[in-house]
């Protein structure tokens, strides 16, 4: 007897894994330190401009795209369109998500370290000097980075053994809101740190001066990454989906719920660092090195609160990004399982262990390795600068142009958007004439201004 497919167990739990999935890393990490190195609030603009315009379309494709077929990723392609070359979209997805993989899971290592860090309460009394040297001493270590790493995948690969509903449905529910919660907490405290207001300037008050090619397509490639579109993250959930989930309106939530966190990891962590002086453009460490002061500054009386929180906080955030690694791993497992007949454990070993293999170089290049460069970046910022910036949104233009021309005539976009009620006409149409025209144009035209080509 065939097995049964998996699902996800309720509507709630739709919302949550696939909003577990847009909210990790990239809220609180990455979106902070691309704001940082862009300039602020003009940059934030254009990103939340992309996020409605280009994201929530995209994420309304790639739901219907998974949920149609009901296979993974490039299975999808392959059913929808059978034999046209639209499966490629598929597979370079896998191959995206792949590379996303390796180098996120190195700063989910990261927030191991933190974690442990807090445990045993070793920041406790330490000023600003001691939290940048000792992240930069940590990041370039040898050891330490790799064990954490390791950690993470195992951790990650436990749970996509576990199967959908049991591991990953229910690790979202409990800990997406209390991650939220903690965030407005701290956020509280961060704003009304001394000299904060510099920071929350930095935030919302736009210098279009700064503008300039490179920061839209940062904008744009930051939204393709948290919202985690693109590569067919969201499809290959959407293929556990039931025929009642409302896939409007679940897009619309998990881009809110996302952007929402970003922009709260904005408030928590500009202030800070403006209040302590650390510089917005600090880089991928921005985050690591400025949230330990907004414990020992905002609890500074009262260790004991210090320790709780910070040691709270680096847990949520370690299980925030593990909703994330998670989806990933489950893109390509699923698309190992389902193509090659490979069983499922299997598979999943596979990419865990080819995980870690990159990943290892992908921590070690922010070390020993620095020097081995290409285009001037180590292979940790080339595998982020290449698939953020460069592969998800080119996964982005086809899957637009897939979901408004092939799909709509097909008639499948309109049955599959209209599932638990009918769509409004007009709304139907502008949805259309984005996927179709809008969308793909503005991402080919970013493209072209930052390639110097306009
Ligand atoms: N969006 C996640 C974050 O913000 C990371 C992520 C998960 C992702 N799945 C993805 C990024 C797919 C790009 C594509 O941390």
């Amino acid at each position: 007897m065939k097995q049964q497919r998996a699902k996800f167990g309720s509507k709630l739990g739709v919302v949550l894994a696939s909003a577990g999935s847009a909210v990790g890393l990239g809220n609180v990490w990455r979106f902070p330190y691309e704001a940082g190195n862009n300039g602020g609030a003009a940059f934030i603009i254009i990103y939340l401009i992309s996020v409605v315009l280009i994201g929530m379309p995209i994420i309304i494709s790639e739901f219907m795209i998974g949920r149609r077929s009901k296979v993974n990723t490039a299975g999808a392609y392959k059913k929808l369109a059978p034999n046209t070359s639209w499966k490629w979209v598929g597979r370079l997805g896998v191959l995206t998500g792949f590379l996303i993989l390796c180098y996120y899971v190195v700063v989910a290592g990261w927030t191991l370290e933190y974690v442990y860090q807090s445990s045993i309460n070793a920041f406790h009394g330490q000023d600003k000097d001691f939290f940048v040297n000792q992240f930069s001493i940590f990041s370039q270590s040898i050891f330490r980075p790799i064990l954490w790493l390791v950690v993470f995948m195992l951790l990650t690969h436990f749970v996509i053994v576990k199967g959908v509903e049991k591991g990953i449905e229910r690790s979202s529910k409990i800990m997406m809101p209390l991650l939220f919660i903690l965030i407005i907490v701290l956020v509280g405290f961060s704003v009304s740190l001394p000299g904060a207001q510099a920071g929350i300037d930095f935030l919302i008050i736009p210098d279009w001066g700064k503008v300039t090619p490179k920061v839209v397509l940062s904008a744009v490639g930051q939204a393709f990454f948290s919202l985690s579109i693109g590569m067919g993250c969201l499809c290959t959930y959407a293929s556990y989906f039931s025929k009642e989930t409302k896939l409007g309106r679940t897009a619309v939530s998990v881009a809110l719920i996302d952007t929402f966190i970003a922009i709260l990891a904005g408030f928590l962590i500009f202030p800070a660092a403006f209040s302590v002086g650390i510089e917005p453009g600090a880089g991928p460490s921005l985050v690591f090195v400025t949230l330990p002061n907004v414990f020992e500054h905002a609890f500074g009386g009262v260790p004991i609160l210090a320790y709780i929180f910070s040691l709270l906080f680096y847990l949520l955030l370690a299980m925030a990004a593990l909703t994330s690694t998670i989806s990933i791993h489950e893109v390509i497992t699923a698309y190992i399982h389902e193509e090659f007949h490979l069983e499922r454990k299997k598979a999943a070993r596979v990419v865990t262990a080819t995980c870690i293999f990159l990943g290892t170089f992908c921590s070690l290049s922010l070390g020993p390795f620095r020097n081995f460069t290409l285009f001037d970046l180590n292979l940790f910022s080339l595998f982020d600068f290449f698939t953020a910036k460069i592969l998800l949104p080119v996964g982005g233009v086809f899957i637009s142009i897939f979901a408004g021309w092939y799909l709509d005539k097909k008639g499948i976009f309109k049955e599959e958007i209209s599932t638990g009620g009918a769509i409004h006409p007009l709304l139907y149409k502008l949805l259309i004439i984005i996927l179709r025209y809008v969308a793909p144009i503005a991402i080919f035209l970013v493209f072209l201004n930052q390639f110097g080509l306009f």
